[in-house]
């Protein structure tokens, strides 16, 4: 799909959709960097999508951290050609005992937990833009992976729901900054995908809701999926992966500042 030979970087990419997404651009003959925040993770992921591919460590939310990882790119290939924004953090972070201080009702969170939603899911866009926008080749693309949270109000996640509406807003906005260096600048909004972030999600779940005690994580969120998806079935990171390569070909060539969610339908209800 004409992205051969395309020199792509994705944040938060050693899992996860940003894995799905490295996958879909490494077998269409892109050469994928992927970023992430753990050593060991970053290199075991990197392997495994082969010799067209390169890890390095870095905080998507620091501007320099991402501006070294940008000169890296540029001393290896040469060029950089694509920027996909999907690092994140769905609920709270890593750690399971956070569970408690997360970002769960508008009331109950605290100024931290609120910074900290902004900062892993907005601010992260924001700063691997600018690190990488002054090297970004004439014609290249931005994707950002926003959410089906950024698409309407959410009482669950309501921190998260903001990030990622000012994901959505960014994008149309350094859409028409970019436009005259022909740099296009796209959203995808994924629906339901089993990573690790759902897993956070059920463990909270299951804390916070008796009624959930005696099912499995797995089980909650292939309920979650049966109630809300109209189409019936959770998503893939493939799915999102197919569509941001596509974003980043020349069959999208007139396409900037655009918002698709990728949710079974969920959004459309
Ligand atoms: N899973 C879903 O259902 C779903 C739905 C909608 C949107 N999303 C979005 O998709 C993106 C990927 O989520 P996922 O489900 O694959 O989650 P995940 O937790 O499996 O993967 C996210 C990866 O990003 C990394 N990361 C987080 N913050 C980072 C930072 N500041 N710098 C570098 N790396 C960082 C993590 O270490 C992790 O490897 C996120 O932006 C998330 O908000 C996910």
């Amino acid at each position: 799909m004409s992205v051969d030979k395309k020199v792509v970087l994705i944040t938060g990419a050693a899992r996860g959709i940003g894995m799905g997404i490295a996958k879909c651009f490494v077998a269409q003959g892109a050469s994928v960097i992927i970023t992430d925040l753990d050593e060991s993770m970053t290199q075991a992921a990197a392997a495994e999508l082969g010799e067209n591919a390169m890890g390095l460590v870095a905080n998507a939310a620091s501007q320099s951290a991402m501006s070294e990882a940008v000169s890296k790119v540029l001393q290896r290939y040469g060029q950089l050609d694509v920027l996909v924004n999907n690092a994140g953090i769905g609920g709270p972070k890593e750690q399971f005992e956070e569970i408690s201080s997360s970002d769960s009702a508008l009331l109950g969170i605290t100024d931290d937990v609120w910074d900290e939603q902004l900062m892993f899911n907005l601010r992260t866009a924001f700063s691997s833009s600018n690190a990488a926008i002054p090297h970004l080749s004439e014609g290249g693309n931005i994707v950002n992976i926003a959410s089906i949270a950024a698409l309407g109000p959410t009482t669950t996640l309501p921190a998260y729901g903001a990030a990622k509406a000012g994901v959505v807003h960014l994008t149309k906005t350094l859409a028409m900054e970019l436009a005259p260096r022909r740099i296009r600048v796209n959203c995808i909004c994924p629906g339901l995908l089993w990573t690790r972030a759902w897993e956070i999600l059920t463990t909270q779940m299951k804390a916070n809701q008796p009624e959930l005690a005696n099912m499995s994580q797995r089980q909650i969120f292939e309920s979650v999926v049966e109630d809300i998806t109209p189409l019936g079935s959770e998503q893939t990171p493939e799915d999102i992966g197919n569509l941001a390569v596509f974003y980043a070909s020349s069959n999208a060539r007139m396409i900037t500042g655009q918002i698709v969610a990728v949710d079974g339908g969920i959004s459309v209800k």
